[in-house]
């Protein structure tokens, strides 16, 4: 049966959204006329580049997910920290990358107080393994601090000099987690395109969910990102989150030439005040409950996703995309 009636979700994207996807594009544009020209003068440094990348190419192959989200505050460094965690415990090799720059961080969740962001690594202070902090149960995490500015400027190099350092590391990781900032500026979309998978998180909250969509639709229209995985985090019930799945995928699936899967949904706990106030994760808290037996349950799903076959499927990878090499590749 033709479907007639117009979703009503289109009714709750107002033109506004639009309206900052079209600066942001013209924002990213002007950055990308400059990248390519500076990158012209560059091309024998790209060279070196590689070589110094190539060390890299015999590591095992590691996930790397992306977790980000369009409005604030809508749980991503508790996904990231939770799932981390999950993985961790069950004996998975976890970098989480924190790439944002607000306040409540990955570590202030953890309890940990690192000493050091990637800034002291690019000025040379710090060599990477002292920038980085180890959680529970082996978790490693990099505090990209005010260091992720740098990244989208670096020179070549100083991209040596992290691609060297990163071959000299010990560890190998089954997965990289990235916690972003929200949003749709160049920081977001710069990790979210590095990455292997991406996992929006939004809320039933209408604003969260109109700023999930324009996130996906710059993604998908700027950067040719085609494939989302959706968390509905702070739900009362499963069918609430489905309901917000249905929505977007509708109108993804009438506008935009995307697909997004579900991934799963979180129920809301007063119970992650405490994890706060405790600087510990809730997955960690004794006695089980419905909230960590969700994140162990997403962390199997990590676990689950198929096996990365593109070019993107190795973390050398994940690292060469990241400082802007072979993106010919795609
Ligand atoms: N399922 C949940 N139930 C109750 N509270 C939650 C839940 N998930 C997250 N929170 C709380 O919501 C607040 C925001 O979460 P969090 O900091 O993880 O969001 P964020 O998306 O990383 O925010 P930002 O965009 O500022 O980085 C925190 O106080 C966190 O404890
Ligand atoms: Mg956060």
């Amino acid at each position: 049966m033709p479907i007639t009636a117009k979703p009503t979700l289109i009714n709750q994207f107002p033109q506004g959204h639009d309206r900052r996807i079209d600066q942001a594009r013209k924002r990213i544009t002007m950055n990308d006329t400059q990248e390519i020209a500076k990158n012209q003068s560059e091309s024998s440094q790209t060279e070196q580049l590689e070589d110094s990348s190539a060390n890299l190419e015999n590591r095992t192959a590691t996930r790397v997910l992306s977790v980000t989200s369009g409005k604030g505050g809508v749980g991503k460094t508790a996904v990231v920290a939770n799932m981390g965690y999950c993985l961790a415990r069950s004996g998975k090799k976890v970098l989480i990358f924190d790439a944002d720059l607000g306040l409540a961080n990955i570590d202030v969740v953890f309890g940990l107080t690192p000493q050091y962001n990637l800034n002291h690594f690019f000025s040379g202070e710090k060599d990477l393994e002292s920038v980085m902090v180890e959680g529970p149960h082996g978790i490693k995490i990099m505090p990209a601090g005010s260091g992720v500015q740098s990244f989208i400027q670096l020179d070549s190099h100083q991209k040596i000099r992290l691609l060297e350092a990163l071959d000299s590391l010990d560890h190998e990781f089954d997965f990289v987690l990235i916690d972003t900032e929200a949003g749709i500026s160049e920081n977001v979309t710069y990790f979210n395109t590095a990455a292997q998978q991406i996992l929006v998180v939004t809320t039933p909250d209408p604003t969260a969910i109109t700023d999930a969509y324009a996130l996906m639709k710059l993604l998908s229209i700027k950067y040719h990102e085609k494939h989302f995985n959706l968390i509905v985090n702070m739900v009362q019930n499963e069918d609430e989150a489905l309901d917000v799945y249905r929505k977007l995928s509708m109108v993804s699936h009438r506008y935009l030439d995307i697909s997004i899967d579900f991934f799963g949904s979180i129920p809301f706990d007063n119970q992650m005040k405490d994890a706060i106030r405790k600087q510990q994760v809730i997955s960690d808290f004794d006695g089980g409950s419905k909230i960590s037996e969700t994140f162990s349950e997403l962390a199997g799903r990590v676990v689950a996703l198929s096996s990365p076959v593109s070019p993107k499927g190795t973390i050398q990878f994940f690292w060469k995309r990241l400082l802007g090499l072979r993106k010919t590749e795609e």
